[in-house]
């Protein structure tokens, strides 16, 4: 299996590039919205449905959830709150919840529901069954 196709980096107007979600997207500034280098990381199948693994895409450690209803999610792979194993954490539709001290934080944006500080998310999508993370 090859890995996904990368194009240069290009400034792009978000929401005008119906092409592929896992191009190199990057604008000027500081922009929050900023996408990253798409790196495959493993096999869909690594990941039993409801659980998370712990993968490393370009040098940085992510969390990768396949939940029941087949979405991915990716994840900083560490905790904010002390470091605990978030790949190791229990899943549902909406939130991760920290297997150590059960702080939770929404797939969505990252930000706690439990006045953590927020986790970083990073886009997943599947590719010919592997798991491309967008760092
Ligand atoms: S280490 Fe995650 S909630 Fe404390």
């Amino acid at each position: 299996m090859s890995a996904p196709h990368l194009e240069a980096a290009r400034p792009t107007t978000p929401g005008t590039d119906p092409g592929s979600p896992a191009t190199d997207v990057r604008t000027p500034g500081p922009a929050p919205a900023l996408r990253g280098e798409a790196y495959a990381v493993g096999r869909v199948d690594e990941v039993p449905p409801g659980e998370g693994r712990a993968f490393v895409a370009g040098g940085v450690q992510v969390a990768v959830f396949r939940l029941r209803d087949g979405s991915l999610h990716a994840t900083q792979a560490a905790c904010p709150h002390a470091g605990g194993p978030l790949a190791d954490g229990q899943t549902d539709v909406d939130v991760l919840v920290c297997p150590l001290h059960l702080y939770a934080y929404r797939w969505r944006d990252g930000a706690s529901t439990s006045g953590a500080a927020p986790i970083r998310v990073y886009p997943v999508h599947e590719s010919g069954g592997e798991i491309v993370v967008e760092v």
